[in-house]
């Protein structure tokens, strides 16, 4: 079963954008993508799960998607993969306080093997990824951040294009398209490092590649 698949079809190309508010700030746009039908993954989702954190952040930071934890509490990064990330800030020397957190796509995507079994989290497709962007553009545009720090190829391809590689793209920092002096520095998804077989060294590497971003956001 995958998320995504009952219902009637959600209009193709996938799109959020009927779904955000005309004007408005954070809160406004929190309210309206909370009824956001822009791609499929809203119909076996808890809730869409917006972005947090300060709304002035010199730092925005663009996971992939919710994940379990997220759905059920409706914020992103209060999982395991969120205290590693908050572990890495701290030893970053960024302050979380200052940044803000959001996710490239706002409704968990998930396979489950059997009616009662655990929610398996699935990789959005960058189909999801696009119909998912203009909620990530309202945030880009009214936190207006000196620096966005992209975890993983999902964010990565949302913001830099298909052709985004993190191996290759990660820890220097670089305009971001289409934005005025806002720059981008790429690294790994926490979740990467949870899973890599030395996560000493993928620890290192995210919190070296964070350090970029707060030189870059000074
Ligand atoms: N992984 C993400 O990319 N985002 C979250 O919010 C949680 C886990």
């Amino acid at each position: 079963m995958t998320a995504g698949t009952a219902g009637s079809a959600v209009p193709e190309p996938y799109d959020a954008t009927p779904f955000l508010p005309a004007r408005g700030g954070l809160p406004a746009h929190r309210r309206a993508a909370a009824d956001c039908q822009g791609c499929p993954l809203y119909r076996d989702a808890s809730v869409t799960v917006f972005g947090r954190g300060n709304a002035h952040a010199r730092i925005l930071l663009v996971g992939e998607q919710p994940g379990d934890q997220e759905d059920r509490e409706g914020e992103p990064f209060v999982g395991p993969a969120g205290r590693l990330l908050s572990k890495a800030l701290r030893e970053a020397q960024i302050d979380e306080e200052d940044t803000y957190l959001t996710n490239a796509v706002k409704h968990f995507k998930f396979t489950v093997k059997a009616p009662g079994k655990r929610r398996i989290h699935k990789a959005p497709s960058l189909r999801e990824a696009l119909a998912c962007r203009p909620w990530l553009e309202a945030e880009l545009r009214l936190v207006d951040p000196a620096v966005v720090v992209v975890l993983g190829a999902t964010a990565g391809r949302s913001l830099l294009g298909p052709s985004f590689r993190v191996g290759a793209d990660r820890g220097v920092p670089r305009p971001l398209p289409d934005a005025d002096g806002t720059q981008v520095v790429a690294t790994v998804h926490p979740s990467a490092v949870l899973r890599s077989d030395d996560r000493e060294a993928a620890y290192a590497g995210l919190v070296a590649d964070l350090r970029v971003a707060a030189r870059a956001a000074r």
